[in-house]
């Protein structure tokens, strides 16, 4: 591998920070990030996302309306949040645990963690975040993949121009409260955002740096000769 190798080391040092500084990105740079989110894949070319950018006071307003939703009635989400058994519940929890653990929250803090809650709430003191709808489409699969393709342009198009960002299912937990505040239509589901600006990269939660499964866990090859994974 030659050229390969620097974008490989770019797309592994990808990561996710739960903090940010307030400071707003350039206009032109938010619009060069939504131009090459733009430019991903998709079923059919259906670019079925519907994208809502929020920043400065509304993003403030944003917030505070989804806190006291949360500290009123809890959460209300449009999908279920069931990460069924086994190793999947498995390795949210111990990204939890490393988590909490850099944040010094101990296991039976449970209001430091609810205010933890509250910070995802806060978009981690970012400026911007954009909130990812899914138009109504069959039963949403499709369209969620290809979510997810925009999510990742949207992700390695603030690396590369600077910035960091993190996608939030968290803001997706309390749905209907976003769709109000933004003037969302009811159909349009919330399946995550997407947080972003300059990361505060002194925060011990810049990087959890959580790892990865070995892909002998996650990967089954069929018909290749010698493709052997660890
Ligand atoms: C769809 C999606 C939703 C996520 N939601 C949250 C969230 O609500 N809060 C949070 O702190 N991290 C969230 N994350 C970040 C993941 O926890 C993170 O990507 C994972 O632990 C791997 O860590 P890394 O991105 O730092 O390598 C989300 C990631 C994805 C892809």
């Amino acid at each position: 591998m030659t050229s390969t190798n620097k974008y490989s080391e770019f797309i592994r040092n990808l990561h996710s920070p739960r903090a940010f500084l307030p400071e707003p990105m350039p206009v032109e740079d938010i619009k060069q990030v939504l131009e090459d989110a733009q430019s991903a894949p998709s079923n059919s070319n259906t670019q079925p996302w519907n994208v809502h950018v929020v920043g400065g006071e509304k993003l403030k307003e944003l917030s505070a309306a989804l806190i006291k939703e949360f500290d009123t009635n809890g959460l209300s989400p449009d999908f279920t949040t069931d990460y069924g058994e086994g190793i999947h519940p498995q390795r949210s929890q111990e990204l939890a645990a490393k988590m909490y653990g850099l944040l010094g929250i101990k296991r039976e803090d449970k209001e430091s963690r609810v205010e933890f809650v509250r910070e995802n709430l806060r978009f981690f003191g970012a400026p911007h975040a954009a909130l990812l709808f899914i138009p109504p489409m069959g039963d949403r699969v499709r369209a969620a993949f290809d979510q997810g393709t925009y999510a990742e342009n949207f992700l390695l198009s603030l690396e590369a121009h600077g910035y960091h960002g993190i996608p939030q299912g968290m803001i997706s937990l309390i749905a209907p409260t976003a769709r109000e505040f933004l003037g969302v239509d009811e159909d349009y589901k919330l399946v995550a955002a997407i947080t972003f600006g300059t990361a505060d990269e002194s925060s011990p939660v810049f990087n959890t740096a959580p790892g990865r499964a070995p892909l002998s866990e996650t990967v089954t090859v069929h018909g290749i000769e010698g493709l052997e994974l660890d």
